[in-house]
């Protein structure tokens, strides 16, 4: 496994495991418990999945079991929009998922949306960062020209910056935005998240024969070698190990364009987030009174 060097010099692990709609708790924990057996060492949560708690527990027991220390694990979970309404609900929210996850700290926690007060939620995420409740901060779906002016204008620039990124949405331009503001680039939906289907790409499925892969495989390891931090969700055993095993072989530069070259830039479900019903329904929705 590698790791990236975030500006605050805190290593965060280059891929992780995501957790996004796995909303029953057993298997929530068991899936992240088998992540960890195999060597995964950052879990992706949210305050708006639902299951903070099951990874609370999944950290406890992989602890108990002998599989790994807390200071080895990378938490990371994100402030919902329904408490970036000021300060306060961001403050109270932050130590509700340190409360639900049962943690002392969490290593990295994100604003998910650039939604409602976001510039007042990240004082609460800064003063938390700086009293050491959270090792570093950052945003979630941050686009390049939200991002350069947040960057622009707050105390503490993010850390990381998760979006969307896989070949069909590689999202060049914002990467250079977030490379110029030293801000780590994080993958969600690495594979697609089932909305894009690399799984049929005959470009993908002649790059995985060369190199007897598959193409789960070749598709994090090119966001991996293009310096993003990939985290793939899967709840099948075996689809959890194959996701990892991307230590051992390397793309070519020539292999690594032509995956770029899948890229079909903004369009389609790219532009979701620009849609009034989909900003909407993130406001509309809600995880505690
Ligand atoms: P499952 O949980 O049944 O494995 P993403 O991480 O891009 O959001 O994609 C997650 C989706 O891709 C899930 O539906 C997951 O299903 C599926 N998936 C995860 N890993 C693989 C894999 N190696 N091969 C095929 N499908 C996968």
């Amino acid at each position: 496994m590698e790791y990236a060097t975030l500006s605050n010099d805190l290593k965060m692990p280059m891929e992780g495991f995501g957790v996004f709609k796995v909303t029953d708790k057993e298997e929530c924990k068991q899936s992240i418990l088998t992540a960890i057996r195999t060597g995964y060492r950052l879990i992706d949560t949210a305050a708006v999945y639902g299951n903070e708690d099951a990874v609370g527990e999944a950290v406890r027991e992989a602890i108990a079991e002998g599989l790994c220390t807390r200071e080895e694990l990378f938490i990371t979970s994100k402030l919902w929009v329904q408490d970036m309404a000021n300060y306060d609900m961001a403050k109270a929210a932050i130590d509700a998922s340190l409360e639900r996850t049962g943690l002392e700290y969490i290593d990295l926690y994100l604003l998910h949306q650039a939604m409602r007060d976001y510039f007042s939620a990240w004082r609460a995420l800064e003063d938390a960062y700086e009293e050491g409740k959270l090792k570093a901060i950052g945003v979630s779906n941050f686009y390049a020209h939200v991002l350069a002016n947040f960057c622009e204008t707050v105390k503490i620039k993010p850390m990381v910056n998760q979006v969307e990124l896989h070949p069909f949405f590689a999202q060049p331009a914002a990467l250079e935005t977030m490379k110029h503001y030293n801000v780590h680039p994080e993958a969600w939906a690495p594979l697609g998240g089932g909305r894009y289907n690399p799984f049929d790409s005959e470009v993908l499925q002649k790059i995985a024969a060369e190199h007897d892969r598959s193409i789960a495989q070749v598709v994090l390891r090119w966001n991996i070698q293009r310096g993003v931090t990939v985290i793939p969700k899967s709840t099948n055993p075996n689809r959890i190990e194959e996701n990892f095993a991307v230590w051992d072989f390397e793309l070519s530069a020539a292999e690594m364009e032509q995956i770029a070259s899948l890229d079909m830039g903004y369009v389609g479900e790219a532009v979701k987030h620009f849609e009034p019903e989909f900003v909407r329904g993130c406001l509309g929705v809600k995880i505690h009174d």
